[in-house]
């Protein structure tokens, strides 16, 4: 999931640029409109797995206000992975455009055909955007300052345990 945020974040920014190639253009739209419909998928599962699975406490020796940041970035990323899919999918389905794979499925529109709808699903999934990826970097660069320059266990806690 993270691989797959971390390259619909540019990939997003990217294709909706004027001047792309047309071809371009609408490969990235594909890709980007059905891989985040799959990652609305996953993230229903990364929940359900959280809920049934609680990380374990937050390493006492790390500060309190390092302990609340880190809890509430987590939160903040979680409530994001659903507010982006969401917000796609709306923008997508009320402005009346295909969703391919869903399409192909024969799923039909959860949400009425509404050009107001889309607009404001637009500027959630846009405004949202900014702050993913802000929020994004920020776990990035605590995880190499604790891996790096602290070296205290925070990024080993991180990784898949092959990786450890
Ligand atoms: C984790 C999932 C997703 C992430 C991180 C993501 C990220 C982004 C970002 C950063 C942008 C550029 C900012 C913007 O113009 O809004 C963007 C644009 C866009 N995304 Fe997503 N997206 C996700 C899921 C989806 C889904 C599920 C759809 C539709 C099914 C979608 C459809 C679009 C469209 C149509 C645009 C162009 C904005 C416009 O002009 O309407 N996205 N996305």
């Amino acid at each position: 999931m993270a691989l797959i945020v971390i390259g619909m974040i540019p990939a997003g920014f990217v294709m909706i640029q004027e001047g792309l190639p047309r071809a371009v253009q609408n490969s990235m739209f594909i890709t980007h409109k059905n891989l985040g419909t799959l990652m609305l998928l996953l993230i229903i599962v990364r929940l359900l797995y959280r809920w049934r699975n609680p990380p374990p406490p937050e390493p006492e020796h790390l500060p309190h206000w390092q302990q609340k940041v880190a809890g509430l970035t987590h939160w903040a990323l979680y409530a994001l992975l659903v507010v982006m899919p969401v917000s796609g999918y709306v923008r997508v389905r009320a402005g009346g455009f295909p969703i391919e794979v869903l399409d192909a499925m024969g799923v039909p529109a959860l949400v009425p055909r509404s050009d107001a709808l889309a607009e404001v699903a637009k500027s959630v999934h846009f405004y949202a955007g900014w702050a993913i990826a802000a929020l994004v970097a920020m776990h990035i660069g605590a995880a190499l300052y604790h891996g790096v320059i602290k070296r205290d266990g925070v990024l080993e806690r991180m990784l898949p345990r092959k990786a450890r």
